[in-house]
């Protein structure tokens, strides 16, 4: 899997590239990832990729044609595009896994005020990370890069994440670990059993439960998205 991420400021992803999981799917190449700064692509003689909006209003406004020449030299077949905007679609743990089956992504961060509105048409689709609204679309485009890659054959253990929260719509059920006791505060009986059908019949439902109690959303939802 190859993902390009376009953006005007690559530093931003230093701690992100060069840390933990990310860092050692990028040293087995099971993931590739590459910054690029669209600000070469832009045509101006001061490399200007953004502008004042027509109609008036405050703030500048990213140009299409940086994006543009990008998109032109990178984009094969096997691309999928995707800008970042509090306007796309909201991200999900289905999408991740969607687009961890896919070979090569291209995420667009804007940054500034907003982007030209026919920017929207150079791409395949919009997401967002949620209701509200970030600086730019750079640690979204950490989200999407990070949720996907640990999806990636042999990033991490499968078992790690067949049992994802959000996995069939439902959240992770709890676990324990050292001392059985704390305070008072015991590891649930069946977990120190041994017996696996139990212990598997107690982790659906309680991952159910919680589901109920915290995201009843989520229940409603069975069978649409997953
Ligand atoms: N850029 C700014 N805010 C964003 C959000 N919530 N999702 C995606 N991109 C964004």
């Amino acid at each position: 899997m190859k993902i390009d991420i376009l953006t005007l400021f690559p530093h931003m992803f230093d701690g992100f590239l060069t840390e933990s999981i990310i860092k050692r799917a990028i040293e087995k190449k099971l993931v590739e990832i590459n910054l690029i700064d669209f600000r070469k692509y832009s045509t101006d003689p001061h490399h200007k990729v953004d502008d004042y909006q027509y109609g008036g209003g405050s703030g500048m406004v990213l140009m299409i044609e940086p994006i543009y020449n990008c998109l032109k030299e990178i984009k094969t077949d096997e691309s999928k595009v995707i800008l970042m905007t509090p306007q796309g679609v909201t991200y999900n743990q289905k999408m991740a896994y969607d687009l961890s089956k896919e070979k090569h992504l291209i995420i667009i961060c804007g940054h500034y005020e907003g982007f030209d509105e026919r920017i929207r048409g150079l791409v395949d689709m919009e997401v967002s990370i949620g209701d509200y609204v970030l600086t730019g679309g750079e640690i979204p485009s950490m989200i999407i890069t990070d949720s996907v890659t640990r999806l990636i054959d042999n990033v991490i253990r499968e078992d790690s994440h067949v049992f994802d929260s959000f996995k069939d719509n439902l959240l992770d059920f709890p676990v324990y670990t050292k001392p059985v006791d704390f305070m008072g505060m015991k590891v649930p009986e069946v977990l120190l059993s041994g017996h696996h059908e139990n212990i598997n019949k107690w982790k659906q439902a309680e991952a159910l439960k919680r589901t109920k109690i915290r995201r009843p959303d989520l229940l409603e939802r069975v069978d649409k998205d997953v």
